[in-house]
């Protein structure tokens, strides 16, 4: 992971811990250009959402049930985002981290290493893809789910289905991360314009934040430059949110 994905997750780790009281709010940043859709910020959890974690955790256990603040990572290859995340929630011990990838040589690096801790970390094989995989923990319970550089490598006519599951696993209030390839990153054609809005907000999630991010990464060794471009979102489900919010007919002006 880079130095500016590795800013991205501690900004956007920073900021949902915001919603913690006792973790301090940290300014975002970010060198991208909106592409004119951004919103404004959630606020902390409702009444609403808070009663129904509670209902849920009054007749289930699972890993992390008795945290109050979920993250999931999926895609978290060998942890470049995992143990940066493990190393600020141990000042807050009520948090909890899944993380899953379907390479089990993966999910083996991350359970070997040092800083792992299973009272605060679960790690699972998982393909997003595979709709019959349960999680280890019951839908609407997840604070934040990662989707980081994970999306572009998933089958084109899958990802909306994909997109959908990890919706479901949000509770109301909570925010989906996602950064990935942009269009014309080192020329190659990922998402098309309007793709990312569509399809996150066909899931139910309201935008946040949907920019792009050009940056210019140069190999002084090798000199080489090379134009990056990210796509870098942030999806909130609504605090109301019911299987009805989903917007099946959702029709972009973006198409
Ligand atoms: C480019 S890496 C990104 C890793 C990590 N998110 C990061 O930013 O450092 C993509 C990861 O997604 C995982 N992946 C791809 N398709 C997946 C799927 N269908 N289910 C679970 N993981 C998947 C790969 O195994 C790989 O570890």
């Amino acid at each position: 992971m880079g130095e500016p994905l590795r800013d991205l997750i501690e900004t956007n780790a920073a900021n949902c811990f915001s919603r913690m009281p006792e973790v301090k709010n940290h300014d975002e940043k970010s060198s991208g250009s909106s592409d004119g859709q951004s919103k404004g910020e959630s606020g902390r959890p409702s009444l609403d959402s808070e009663e129904h974690e509670k209902r849920l955790l009054k007749t289930e256990l699972f890993p992390g049930s008795s945290a109050t603040f979920r993250i999931l990572e999926v895609g978290c290859g060998a942890g470049n985002s995992v143990f940066p995340i493990l190393n600020i929630l141990q000042n807050t011990p009520e948090s909890f981290l899944y993380c899953c990838d379907f390479a089990p040589g993966a999910l083996e690096l991350i359970k070997s290493h040092s800083s792992y801790r299973a009272a605060q970390c679960s790690a699972f094989v998982h393909d997003v893809c595979d709709d019959g995989s349960p999680y280890p923990f019951p839908e609407g319970i997840l604070d934040v789910v990662l989707l980081v550089f994970v999306l572009s490598s998933i089958q084109p006519d899958r990802m909306q289905g994909v997109v959908n599951r990890l919706s479901k696993l949000l509770k109301p209030g909570g925010m989906l991360l996602f950064r990935d390839y942009g269009r014309y990153d080192n020329t190659q054609l990922r998402f098309k314009k309007g793709e990312v809005h569509r399809m996150f907000c066909k899931a139910g999630l309201d935008e946040k934040q949907n920019l792009v991010d050009h940056r210019l990464q140069v190999n002084r060794k090798k000199q080489v430059k090379m134009h990056r471009v990210w796509v870098q979102g942030k999806f909130q489900k609504p605090l109301h949110w019911t299987q009805n919010s989903s917007k099946l007919t959702f029709s972009s002006p973006f198409s």
